[in-house]
This record gives structure tokens, C-alpha cells and sequence, in this order.
């Protein structure tokens, strides 16, 4: 059986530099779960489907023709590595991931990576829906503000425009609907560890989650 380590959080909190980092230390698999809400998000707008339209978009939660090869996301044959990580999908993302249908369809297709000799899964549900029985689960938080000024850096980095007050509304506007949402609310497992990361960085972070994983 594989090893299953979950980090949740929300957004821009660190998990996704975390959780990769840790998988390469272990050599275990990676999950990007919200790769797979922003694909489905990127295939909703590309077909212009309509946001409130549920059954179509379930129906394209169930067959959605994307591909995790070697850090590409690749949708339809076409690669949607850099689009998928514009704050525009990110909003349809999480507009479309409370629709509990949707969440249904995409559950199997998580839980089929886990696969020996483990996996490190990244999200927000991981530790409480998707792998309940994980060996660890890690819970990541900080501040709005701090996690707006690395995502400037993050996005900065990638060759992208960014305005600091835009995003922290875009990360409260999005922090409030996934704390709210009926459907798998963000929210730590009632057995998970979690990591205030406000002042750390992500070195510590790392150091931090690896020592827990090897207690
Ligand atoms: O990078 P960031 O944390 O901003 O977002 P992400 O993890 O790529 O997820 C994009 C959107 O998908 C989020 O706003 C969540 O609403 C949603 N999501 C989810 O509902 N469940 C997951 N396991 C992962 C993401």
C-alpha cells in the first residue's frame, strides 16, 4: 500500500512548493489537485459553458481530457501549463469546485495516485474527503496579505502583471467562498497537523513538514 501525505490550505499559502519538494525528498508521486479544478475550469471557458450550467460541466468533470506529463498539464493535446495559473481560471476553479457533482466526478481520478511507494496530495479537501485514511496530513495557513505578496513574486517570476490590492481582494473573495461553501468547506482534518507559515519561509516550511514526516 502507498504512503499518502496530505497538505491543505488555502490559496497561496505555500502547499504547492511544499508538497512538491517533499515528494521529490521521498521520491513519491505528486498530486496537484487544484490543477485539476483549474483544467476543468480552463475546459468549462473554452467550451463556454455557462457557470450555473451544472450538468454540462459535471458531464465535462467526467471525461476531462487532461494529461499530468512530466510537470505539463496537457489538455486535449494542447499544453495549458502557463493559462492555467491566471487568476481568471482560478476564479472559474473555484466558482466550479463547490458543485458537489463535480467534486463526485473528479474523487475516483484523485485517489488513483496513490500509488507505491506513496504520494504527496496538495488541496484543500485532501486530509478530509479525498485520502480520510492518510498516514500524514498537514495543514498549511498565513495571512491574506503574506500570501498575496508571494503570489506577486510567484507571478512576477512567471512573466506576469500583478496588482498587490487585486490579488489580496481576489485571495479574500476566494477564501471566503471555498470557508463557505456546503461542499467540502476548507477546513484541517480533525487529525491533521497545522502550520502557521506566516513567518517562516519556505526552507523552514520544508525542514518543518520533513521532520514530522520522518517522526
Ligand atoms: O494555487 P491556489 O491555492 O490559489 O489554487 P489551487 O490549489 O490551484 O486551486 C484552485 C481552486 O480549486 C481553488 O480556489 C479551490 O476552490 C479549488 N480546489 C478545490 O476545491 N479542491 C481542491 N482539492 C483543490 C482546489
Amino acid at each position: 500500500m502507498a504512503t499518502v501525505i496530505t497538505i491543505d490550505g488555502p490559496s497561496g499559502v505555500g502547499k504547492g512548493t511544499l508538497a512538491q519538494w517533499l515528494a521529490e525528498q521521498a521520491g513519491f508521486h505528486f498530486l496537484d489537485s487544484g490543477a485539476i479544478y483549474r483544467s476543468l475550469a480552463y475546459g468549462v471557458m473554452r467550451d463556454k459553458l455557462a457557470l450555473d450550467d451544472i450538468n454540462a460541466i459535471t458531464a465535462l468533470a467526467k471525461q476531462l481530457p487532461v494529461e499530468f506529463k512530466a510537470g505539463a498539464i496537457i489538455y486535449a493535446g494542447v499544453d495549458i501549463t502557463s493559462i492555467v495559473r491566471t487568476e481568471e481560471v482560478a476564479s472559474v476553479a473555484s466558482q466550479v469546485a463547490p458543485i458537489a457533482a463535480v467534486r463526485a466526478a473528479l474523487l475516483a481520478r484523485q485517489q488513483a495516485f496513490a500509488q507505491a511507494p506513496g504520494l504527496i496530495a496538495d488541496g484543500r479537501d485532501m486530509g478530509t474527503v479525498v485520502f480520510p485514511d492518510a498516514d500524514l496530513k498537514l495543514f498549511l495557513t498565513a495571512s491574506a496579505e503574506i500570501r498575496a505578496e508571494r503570489r506577486v513574486k510567484q507571478l512576477k517570476k512567471q512573466g506576469n502583471d500583478a496588482n498587490i490590492n487585486q490579488i489580496i481582494q481576489d485571495i479574500k473573495a476566494r477564501d471566503q467562498r471555498d470557508a463557505s461553501r456546503e461542499t467540502a468547506p476548507l477546513k484541517p482534518a480533525d487529525d491533521a497537523i497545522t502550520i502557521d507559515t506566516s513567518d517562516l519561509d519556505i526552507n523552514q516550511v520544508c525542514q518543518n513538514a520533513l521532520s514530522l514526516l520522518h517522526k
